[in-house]
């Protein structure tokens, strides 16, 4: 499971990420002391050397980074650099093929056996996903259930509350997101942006510490994008929950992110807050890609 061969150093790329702390132990072997939490148990996600292929096409090439408690970060880059899989890897949509992935001082991709990381079980991964929605650029309603159906079904079954309480918590919800008149609805009776703002109702519905954002704008009419932003500039603004966003929405990047990482071809080549990404951008790939963004 040794991933680590090829980095030079035990010193990661990602020790100065988070700007306050300091490097994480690493070794040739899983850590004893778990570096997932991080020293003052900050650090919501880790990704630690993650490796991640299909075929021979190395898509995520041992990636380090760190999200701590709390934080939006936006994730740009061109189409293919790997986006979309760092959040499918999160929500255990996919395996990693190297490296561990931390959630909140645990492993998901893993989990311990003794001292040791052994390949996470189904259970283990079951258990740990709950902590985590997403919100994915083609909705993925549940198309024979109700707008109600969809936001309390996992509620019931995978949290195990009571019809009532799961209701009563899509209501909110509903209420929130602004589709309270559409709870009995039928999805395909929706426009796009309906069905985007079920499907954020859906996602917080789970109470998840982490949200995930996947293009989310990227299907809908340009009339529709700003209601859905909206929402989530409201949610962004009244909860804590930790976002980690793709987007091609830089204004929305720029307002919600505290933290900009720039993808090319499964790694960092930039990072910063929105202000030095988008003003002050260090590396020629940013400036090219935020150049082909900003002309769409
Ligand atoms: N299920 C899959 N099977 C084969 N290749 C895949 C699969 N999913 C993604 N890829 C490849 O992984 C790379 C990164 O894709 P993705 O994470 O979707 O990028 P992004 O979201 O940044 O556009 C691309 O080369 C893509 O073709
Ligand atoms: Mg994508």
């Amino acid at each position: 499971m040794s991933t680590d061969a090829d980095t030079p150093t035990g010193s990661t790329p990602s020790a100065d990420r988070t700007g306050s702390t300091p490097a994480e132990p690493t070794g040739s072997t899983p850590p004893a002391e778990p570096p997932g939490a991080g020293p003052d148990g900050s650090h919501m996600v880790v990704f630690d050397k993650v490796l991640k292929q299909f075929g021979t096409n190395v898509v995520l090439d041992h990636l380090d980074f760190t999200v701590r408690r709390g934080e939006r970060v936006a994730l740009i880059g061109p189409s293919g650099s790997g986006k979309t899989t760092i959040l499918r890897l999160l929500m255990t949509l996919e395996e990693v093929d190297g490296g561990v992935i931390w959630v909140e001082g645990q492993p998901l991709t893993h989990q311990f056996k003794g001292d040791k990381l052994v390949k996470a079980s189904q259970k283990h991964l079951r258990a740990a996903r709950s902590k985590i929605g997403m919100v994915f650029q083609q909705f993925n309603l549940f198309p024979n259930m109700t707008v109600l159906g969809n936001i309390t079904e996992a509620q019931i079954h995978v949290l195990g509350r009571s019809k009532a309480e799961a209701v009563e918590r899509a209501r909110e919800l509903l209420a929130t997101v602004g589709m309270s008149d559409k709870e009995d609805a039928h999805p395909t009776t929706l426009s796009g942006g309906q069905q985007q703002r079920v499907a954020i109702a859906r996602a917080l519905a789970m109470d998840p510490d982490i949200l995930l954002l996947d293009e989310v704008t990227s299907a809908l009419d340009p009339e529709l994008v700003a209601d859905v932003l909206g929402v989530l500039r409201m949610i962004a603004e009244t909860t804590d929950i930790t976002m980690l966003l793709v987007t091609h929405e830089m204004g929305f990047a720029r307002d919600v992110a505290d933290r900009v990482l720039v993808f090319d071809k499964g790694k960092i080549v930039e990072e910063g807050t929105p202000e030095q990404i988008f003003t002050d951008p260090q590396k020629e790939r940013t400036r090219t890609f935020l150049k082909a963004v900003l002309e769409r």
